[in-house]
């Protein structure tokens, strides 16, 4: 990763850090209902790319064996203290999405959630999540996205940088189109709240 690249993710990295205190408290974004339906999904050695506290811990069905990464210190400390409570076998690891220590084609199931409206540069992280996952493995997104009404993507657009700076997370991806970038193959994506907030399921 070239040098200014790298300070964005340091900047985005810290601002986790500082959010990770507040984090389960604030967010209540995605109904668990929703959460569970797309780690319901998952299965085989699985991936969680931005594991973040670990709220999606709970969901994964027996026969899983987890790995989380996350680059943020912070919440991963949160999601520690969730792992002794889940009936999978969880492994934590510090580790940039966008350049991942993995082999190639290691995973059956890749998940994220609200992860790639963070990552600073989605595209490489999501070339990322192709190569780890096995040529026949899943990948399980769920994200929310810029909205496709012109008006409310333009307040999106207005409001965004205050959510950047006060959480670490952009509100105006077009993460279904960064998806298709990276090459992965989008099997189906159905709006699960409202049209801005997406359960993407592809292949890489
Ligand atoms: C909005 S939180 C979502 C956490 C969790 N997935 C959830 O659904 O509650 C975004 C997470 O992505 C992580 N993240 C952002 N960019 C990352 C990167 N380049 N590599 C690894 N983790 C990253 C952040 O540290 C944070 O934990």
């Amino acid at each position: 990763m070239d040098k200014e690249r790298e300070l964005q993710s340091e900047v985005i990295r810290q601002r986790y850090n500082r959010t990770a205190k507040f984090y389960d408290l604030m967010d209540k974004m995605i109904p668990e209902s929703i959460r569970r339906a797309a780690i319901g999904q998952a299965t085989g050695n699985v991936l969680e790319v931005g594991v973040g506290t670990g709220k999606n811990l709970p969901f994964y069905r027996e026969g899983c064996i987890v790995t989380g990464i996350d680059f943020s210190p912070g919440m991963l400390a949160k999601a520690r203290q969730k792992v002794q409570k889940v009936k999978v076998p969880v492994t934590l690891l510090e580790m940039d999405a966008q350049h991942m220590s993995f082999p190639d084609n290691s995973f059956d199931t890749v998940v994220a959630t609200c992860v790639f409206c963070s990552v600073p540069h989605p595209i490489q992280g999501l070339q990322e999540v192709r190569r780890v996952c096995k040529p026949s493995g899943a990948i399980v997104l769920l994200e929310h996205v810029r909205s496709e009404n012109p008006l409310l993507g333009w307040v999106m657009d207005l409001f965004n940088p205050i959510s950047l700076y006060l959480i670490g997370s952009n509100i105006n991806r077009r993460t279904v189109e960064n998806v298709r970038a990276a090459g992965i193959s989008v099997h189906q994506v159905d709006n699960v709240g409202g049209n801005m907030v997406k359960l993407i399921v592809a292949g890489p």
